[in-house]
């Protein structure tokens, strides 16, 4: 963000208070933050009575820093939570999920007795494909059903899913698998977009091949198109989950039996498995998702729309909405597949009370224009959540007033992949609404705004974000990397989480986030490593030198800027400038994903270097978000960011 941003941003004064009605109903009452804050630990044993145990727990913290354990004595199982005690409820009619596909008119209905067989089916399917309690099983698949329905039944096994993001290319999915020596993979032929059928298969393929540890591909048939076969592993989803048994009786495990893995970028190059455990994770999600989004199971309609790529759709897709036993809407497609007003069409139709998503999305519908949500009545919606990213103040205002018709609560809810549930939040019908503020952490978590030296800033201040007691939904570390987790979060303040994000307590000491602190970028809510795009980069042959920066972006919020030297002289180049450009980002789509794509490459002679020849990113931050230029003194040649600059309009490209 620019600071110019960052300050127009923070003096935002609105302020909106809770309506009585909402109030009145609210799940949360204001006291349960006194209650929580006196003994958090207690706190959260009330809360994971939320939960069905096989052996009930009797233990709640252990905390040996940075290593916490929670309910470590109680059993429990993940899918039998999410799915099956809602059956033995007596709510096996409820409607779970209903789906809605890329294509207007093709959806499915799927009920909580319906979705009890089919994740029963497939973690039968599952077995006879030699999948067991431990192991690791990657998802690679677009938003349909089965990629739901595959995460309970690894699960439900014992095994972790390792769902990695169908956007991301066959080279980061197979460093993926071998990170965490995935023996399995549940994928499909291809997924739509806008009609489009696209393949997925064949990245799994390529990665299969240099992923010889693979025993078994369970393949959905989603597009319908030709792929490759390979007899030895591949196994069509309707030739085994589909005749399988539909019983499944599944066991307890204990409460910090290994649950999942999410990859996410870091400062460095290589992307971490982030850990999540049983319990503690599905405490937070169950508990952060009925008071966060205030849900009514009996009469709330719930749409996340997220990826289930991304934790947001681990967390508020799959284990939260399930565990409370709602109806929700699970979307396949863009937000204009079918037309810009695809998204209102379905709120209306499906009358949907609870919307949950990123800014970037919401600035995208705010640019296309309230023509496409006026002619639709959006009564249904009562509250709208935000992730991801900074919200700016505009696009509050607009979804509070266009969607939320004045009348529902934003909440603007800040996490991480990390933190597997949400830690700060305003509570609906408790808490005030400030337009671009997360405001308060929420009852059972502990944060603080802190200064280098890990003081409290007062009241005005801004500083660094930092969680000071550990929760259950919190990471068990990063996988097969002990030292990096103990390195990343836990170092800067001894036995406090380091989130890596900048804050600002306000004052009235309620918090604004300012964005990362690092070297970790948010273009469209996604998260990226500029050295890990940088390593991409030069690894394309022509390059010798690359640095990339987030500049900020109005869409995007942030986007990818690369300044790139060549090997060769660039007089050699001049007539291929365009040609390079396009080939270095097919790279690093390649490499990484298209998302990582750098919305321009600035191919230049030099890059600004101190006299210690660190690049000064800081300075092509600059130049990349045209500001006028910070202190160029340390600079071996001050003259080479000027002519960077210069370059910046010549060669480069859009999309
Ligand atoms: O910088 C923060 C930003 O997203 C980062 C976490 O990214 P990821 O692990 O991919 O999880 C995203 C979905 C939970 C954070 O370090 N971030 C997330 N939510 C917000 C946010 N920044 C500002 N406001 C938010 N509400």
């Amino acid at each position: 963000m620019a600071n110019e941003q960052i300050e127009a941003w923070l003096h935002e004064m609105r302020s909106f208070e809770p309506s009585a009605t909402f109030a009145e109903k609210a799940n949360v009452s204001a006291s349960e933050y006194g209650t929580a804050s006196q003994d958090p630990e207690a706190w959260w044993q009330q809360q994971s009575k939320r939960l069905t145990w096989t052996t009930a727990p009797t233990k709640g913290l252990e905390w040996n820093p940075p290593f916490a354990t929670w309910f470590a004595d109680g059993m429990l199982n993940a899918s039998f939570n999410c799915v099956d005690r809602h059956v033995e409820a007596g709510k096996g009619s409820k409607v779970a999920i209903h789906w809605v596909g890329d294509g207007e008119g093709e959806e499915r209905v799927i009920t909580y007795s319906e979705l009890q067989e089919l994740v029963s089916k497939c973690a039968n399917a599952l077995t006879d494909l030699g999948v067991s309690s431990g192991d690791r099983v990657a998802v690679y698949m677009p938003m349909i059903p089965e990629a739901v329905i595959a995460m309970l039944a690894i699960v439900r096994l014992g095994a972790m899913h390792s769902v990695v993001f169908a956007g991301f290319s066959a080279d980061a999915l197979a460093s993926r698998i071998q990170d965490s020596d995935c023996h399995f993979i549940v994928t499909a032929d291809g997924q739509f977009r806008r009609g489009v059928p696209v393949p997925l298969k064949p990245a799994v393929d390529e990665a299969v091949n240099v992923c010889p540890n693979i025993e078994a591909v369970l393949v959905v048939e989603r597009t319908g198109t030709d792929v490759a076969w390979n007899d030895d592993i591949d196994h069509w989803w309707h030739e085994t989950v589909d005749l399988s048994s539909p019983i499944h009786n599944c066991e307890g495990f204990p409460a910090e039996h290994n649950m999942f893995l999410m990859y996410t970028s870091g400062t460095t190059g290589k992307p971490k498995g982030i850990l999540h455990s049983t319990a503690g994770y599905l405490v937070g999600a169950t508990t952060t998702y009925a008071n966060v989004f205030d849900i009514k199971p009996e009469s709330d309609i719930c749409w996340t729309a997220a990826d289930i790529g991304w934790i947001t759709g681990h967390t508020y897709i799959v284990y939260g909405p399930l565990l409370n036993g709602v109806t929700q809407v699970m979307y396949e497609g863009l937000p204009d597949s079918g037309g810009r007003d695809r998204w209102w069409k379905i709120v209306e139709r499906l009358k949907v009370s609870i919307l949950y998503t990123a800014p970037t999305t919401i600035r995208t519908l705010m640019k296309w224009g309230t023509e496409h949500l006026q002619p639709y009545d959006l009564s249904s919606l009562r509250v709208l959540g935000s992730v991801g990213e900074p919200i700016n103040p505009e696009a509050w205002m607009w979804y509070r007033e266009f969607v939320g018709g004045n009348n529902c609560p934003i909440v603007d809810t800040w996490w991480q992949t990390e933190t597997g549930s949400i830690m700060i939040s305003p509570l609906p019908g408790v808490t005030s609404t400030k337009p671009g503020a997360a405001m308060r952490a929420l009852p059972g978590i502990n944060v603080d705004v802190v200064d280098e030296a890990g003081k409290s800033v007062p009241n005005g201040h801004g500083g660094l974000l930092v969680i000071t007691k550990p929760w259950p939904s919190m990471t068990r570390g990063i996988w097969g990397d002990p030292e990096r987790f103990e390195e990343t979060y836990w170092s800067k303040f001894p036995g406090i989480y380091f989130a890596g994000d900048g804050a600002k307590r306000d004052e009235d000491g309620d918090i604004w986030l300012l964005g990362r602190v690092d070297d970790v970028m948010n273009v469209s809510g996604h998260r990226l490593s500029t050295t890990e795009i940088e390593h991409a980069i030069v690894g394309f042959p022509a390059v010798a030198e690359a640095a990339v920066v987030g500049a900020s972006d109005e869409t995007t919020g942030q986007a990818v800027v690369a300044f790139v030297t060549l090997k060769l002289s660039e007089d050699e180049h001049e007539n291929d400038h365009a040609v390079i450009i396009e080939a270095i980002r097919q790279h690093v789509s390649k490499a990484i994903s298209p998302i990582a794509k750098p919305r321009q490459i600035i191919l230049t002679p030099e890059l600004p270097k101190t006299r210690s020849g660190k690049i000064m990113r800081r300075l092509l931050k600059d130049v990349a978000e045209q500001r006028t230029l910070g202190d160029v003194t340390t600079l071996t040649d001050p003259t080479v960011v000027a002519m960077i600059s210069g370059l910046m309009g010549q060669h480069s490209t859009e999309d």
